[in-house]
């Protein structure tokens, strides 16, 4: 049996296409949900929009500080790993869920694969970053999303025979899901096609800091005078927002936005604003420019790629917003051609996943 282990909202559009591969193939399947992330925006619509199976069980966590969280998820997985003695367990990107799965699973003597192996902001203060360094070490088997986060990992020490380079999930679950995305309105009901930007920001070290988010919205609203600036507000950035009691009358914040609106939203803007991984990723396929506000990215391919420019400094937010067009591409790069979880699943079967 294969059992997989998901818990926040970028997780489940990694899961999606793996799962959908391996029911494919047959084998026999077990999705634990850790319940790190539990809105119905954060965590039911994008596992129904992106058409990833519902769980069978949900240990529902919650929220708590990383120690809590990561704790409470590895006492909940213990006994359910045990119990299901899984031929492999597979973990997905960076999160909180990720780590403790990893901890679990080689305390348990599991054998695990980690999806998005080898990818590396170089960043140890964001927390995604340790998780991926502990999912990679321990994982069995590397699946890298690009031939330069297998070399990443060679460089890490990590053997050969434990890499196998699959390409990009997330680009699976954008190809798939893009007729949908197109039909689902978003455009039409929140933006101008071609003219808006869509902002997306949650990190810590964007968000926590009063000072600092206040110069981001400033920014924001700056773009706003000229273009619609659509904004759905992740809930960790409401709180920061609300008390901070930082205001925009220009910018038009909504709540979190299912899947298949936030992907039409890309789709038809003429740029991204996040300090999104998965919307870096996001955007690059969709040929969309894309500025990252942060000093650094796992997602190099994207900046390789020419769509994505890094720019720490709100005040330089806007210009290079405006200078997008010059961004503006066609094609992804090589391994990002939505057969990624396909070639995850042969890979463990090779392994004797069955
Ligand atoms: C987590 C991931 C991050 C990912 C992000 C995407 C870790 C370390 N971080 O960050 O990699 O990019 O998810 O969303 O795993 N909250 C709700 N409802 C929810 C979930 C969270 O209200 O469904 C609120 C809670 O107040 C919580 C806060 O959001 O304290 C932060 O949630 P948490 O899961 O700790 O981290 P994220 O910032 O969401």
């Amino acid at each position: 049996m294969l059992v997989h282990v998901v818990g926040a909202r970028p997780n489940f559009p990694k899961l999606a296409p793996v799962w959908r591969a391996a029911r494919d193939r047959g084998l026999r399947q077990f999705v634990i949900h850790t319940g790190q992330h539990y809105d119905d925006a954060m965590s039911a619509s994008m596992l129904r929009d992106v058409e990833a199976p519902e769980p069978d069980v949900n240990l529902g966590v919650g929220s708590g500080s990383h120690a809590v969280q990561t704790g409470k998820i590895m006492e909940g997985l213990e006994s359910l790993l045990l119990s299901l003695s899984p031929s492999w367990t597979v973990t997905y990107g960076d999160v909180n869920s990720t780590l403790a799965a990893a901890l679990v699973a080689a305390k348990c003597g599991l054998r695990q694969a980690h999806v998005e192996a080898g990818v590396r902001s170089g960043d140890r203060a964001m927390p995604e970053e340790i998780n991926r360094l502990v999912a990679d070490r321990l994982a069995d088997l590397c699946l890298a999303p690009s031939s330069s986060a297998a070399e990443t990992l060679a460089r890490e020490g990590v053997a050969a025979e434990r890499i196998a380079v699959v390409g990009n999930v997330m680009v699976d679950t954008v190809l798939h899901s893009l007729p949908r995305a197109t039909m689902s309105g978003a455009t039409e009901r929140y933006g101008r096609d071609g003219a808006h930007v869509l902002v997306t920001l949650h990190r810590p070290s964007n968000v926590d800091e009063p000072h600092r988010l206040r110069a981001i919205i400033t920014a924001l609203d700056a773009i706003a005078e000229t273009r619609p600036v659509l904004f759905p507000v992740h809930p960790r950035t409401q709180a920061c927002l609300e008390s901070a009691g930082i205001v925009s009358s220009r910018v038009t914040f909504l709540a979190p936005l299912p899947y298949l609106e936030v992907l039409d939203l890309q789709r038809s803007a003429f740029a991204v604003v996040t300090d999104s991984g998965g919307m870096q990723v996001e955007s690059t396929t969709l040929g969309v420019p894309c500025v990252t506000v942060r000093t650094s990215t796992e997602w190099t391919e994207t900046i390789a790629q020419g769509t994505n420019t890094l720019v720490p400094a709100p005040e330089h937010i806007a210009a290079a917003v405006e200078s997008g067009p010059s961004r503006r591409r066609t094609g992804t790069p090589a391994e990002w051609d939505g057969r990624a979880a396909v070639r995850a699943i042969d890979a463990l079967i090779a392994r004797g996943c069955a």
